[in-house]
């Protein structure tokens, strides 16, 4: 027996509410809530037609270990960032979303995927719900993926979406995008969270029963107008973000979750005229428009899973007239950047308090590792001195309230990845388990230690270079001969994605500690 009834649904959240309120009881969102009818099948209806559908499919019990794996092995796509994120590649019958802003690129990223695929001899086909196949056409020769084997089909109807797949039995399909795909047969208007979970999980059952590969590109809006990821998460095998800034060309890929392996690979992309291009070697990108004179500049080896990437983190300290002095961090966690700050004026008697203080990690990255609080500290205390800190140096270690400095996990990797860099020495953990490394250390036990290391390594802005390596870096090769890669990488749009780092100004000088 099916009951209706009237229920109010958060189109952010997805969550229900009995009664209409300004705010969201779930997730606190303001003007969320949208009357929807609600149609429930009673219990004993639905554990009946389940039995029913169960039987029908012949679902019967197997033994686990006779259960052919092989089937859920990846398929790579051809697209290498993309495989690196994803373990290997799609697995078929599995459904991906992809989450990303508007224009950050997800239907050039899907349309190249696609393309690849297709020219490997795949069946693909291409649910345009929001383009016109001649606006398509034009992107996918911009972007060489006008291939055989790539069909497309441009509607907004899930029933025709589903005569589609029937007509073309592709191997793959990308719906583009999943909020606007509607089911005329749900009592919801196009784009509310019941059509779009509605459609997600028709789309679903259409991926496991045919075996076809499915992604779905998702929205994500700041205002929350249309219904997020969020409510698909728990119905798709992985979750893929997109992400970048928009005004630079780079591009961040991140599995949020993910069913067939691991989470925490990235994928890098630079956005360019001929689609999206993978960096395969990211710490080169972004140390390639390093400045040679700029004091408040630090470089931290990140690990972006399982990969190593060299970043530079910049500060600027600059004396304020503000009751309320400015503190603002681009690609750094806002909190930490404060914390550290409060830290170095307490534990290292560097005062910063009367100081408009901005810090970013240049390129467009995000650095979320505490990892980076030394290099931060370094980049902050050398700003405030308006001293130049060696450029053959990188630094990590974690920044406790005490000021004393903490080991970072796989620190090995991290300075192996700069020593392949050219850079010579690196500023370390006291504690750090490292019998030998290429680069040449210095052990700081605590954020004093650190700051009073600045003091005599770093030299005034103009002066002479410190150490024979920097001068080296700077010019692009490494001490021992052979060019150094920091300046040397190849390939389309160099350094366009690291071009704006927008706070590589001087630092002001500053004599109050
Ligand atoms: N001719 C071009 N040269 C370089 N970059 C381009 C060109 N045309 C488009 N782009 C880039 O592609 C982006 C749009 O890509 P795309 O349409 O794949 O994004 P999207 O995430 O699918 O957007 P939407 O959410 O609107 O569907 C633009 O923001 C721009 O950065
Ligand atoms: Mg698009």
């Amino acid at each position: 027996m099916i009951k209706r009834r009237t229920v109010h649904r958060c189109q952010e959240c997805g969550g229900l509410a009995a009664r209409w309120s300004g705010r969201c009881p779930t997730c606190g969102a303001w003007n969320s809530l949208v009357e929807e009818v609600e149609e429930r099948a009673t219990p004993a209806a639905s554990v009946g037609r389940s039995l029913l559908e169960g039987a029908a499919r012949g679902e019967l019990p197997v033994l686990l270990a006779e259960v052919d794996a092989a089937a859920s092995t990846p398929r790579p796509t051809g697209i290498e960032e993309l495989d690196r994120v994803l373990g290997g590649g799609l697995v078929p019958g599995s459904v991906t979303l992809l989450g990303g802003e508007p224009g950050i690129g997800k239907s050039t990223l899907l349309l190249q995927t696609l393309g690849a695929l297709a020219a490997g001899g795949a069946r693909a086909l291409l649910v345009s719900a929001e383009e016109a196949p001649q606006q398509v056409k034009r992107r996918a020769a911009r972007l060489d993926a006008l291939v055989a084997g790539l069909w497309i089909v441009p509607s907004t109807s899930l029933p025709e979406v589903a005569a589609a797949v029937a007509e073309v039995d592709p191997d793959v399909v990308v719906v583009d995008s999943i909020q606007t795909v509607y089911d005329p047969d749900l009592d919801a208007a196009p784009g509310s969270v019941t059509q779009v979970r509605g459609c997600a999980q028709a789309l679903v059952g259409l991926a496991k029963a045919r075996d076809l590969t499915t992604v779905l590109v998702g929205h994500v809006t700041k205002e929350g107008a249309l219904a997020g990821p969020r409510v698909l998460e728990h119905v798709v095998d992985t979750v893929l973000t997109f992400e970048g800034e928009r005004h630079h060309a780079l591009r961040l890929l991140r599995a949020v979750k993910h069913r067939f392996g691991a989470t925490g690979e990235l994928g890098l992309f630079e956005m360019t005229e001929q689609g999206l291009i993978g960096v395969p070697d990211p710490s080169s990108l972004f140390l390639g428009d390093r400045g040679a004179e700029t004091p408040g500049s630090a470089v931290f080896p990140a690990m972006e899973g399982h990969r190593p990437l060299l970043v530079e983190l910049q500060a600027l300290v600059s004396p304020s007239g503000l009751a309320m002095p400015r503190r603002s961090a681009q690609g750094l966690d806002g909190g930490r950047l404060s914390l550290l700050v409060a830290v170095l004026e307490r534990r290292a008697g560097v005062a910063l308090g009367g100081a408009d203080i901005f810090a970013s990690a240049v390129g467009g990255v995000r650095i979320a590792e505490p990892g980076a609080d030394l290099a931060l500290c370094l980049a902050l205390a050398s700003a405030a001195r308006d001293l130049v800190l060696p450029l053959d140096l990188v630094a990590c270690g974690e920044v406790g309230l005490g000021g004393e400095i903490r080991q970072v996990a796989q620190t090995p990797r991290r300075l192996a990845e700069a020593a392949r860099l050219g850079f010579r020495r690196a500023l370390v953990p006291a504690g750090a388990d490292l019998p030998s490394s290429a680069l040449t250390l210095t052990r700081v036990a605590t954020v004093a230690d650190a700051v009073a290391w600045v003091a005599t390594a770093g030299r005034g802005g103009g002066g002479g270079a410190v150490g024979g390596g920097a001068a080296r870096l700077a010019a692009g090769t490494g001490p021992s001969g052979p060019p150094g890669p920091v300046s040397g990488r190849a390939g389309p749009g160099r350094g366009a994605a690291s071009r704006s780092g927008a706070l590589s100004g001087g630092g002001a000088p500053d004599d109050r500690w």
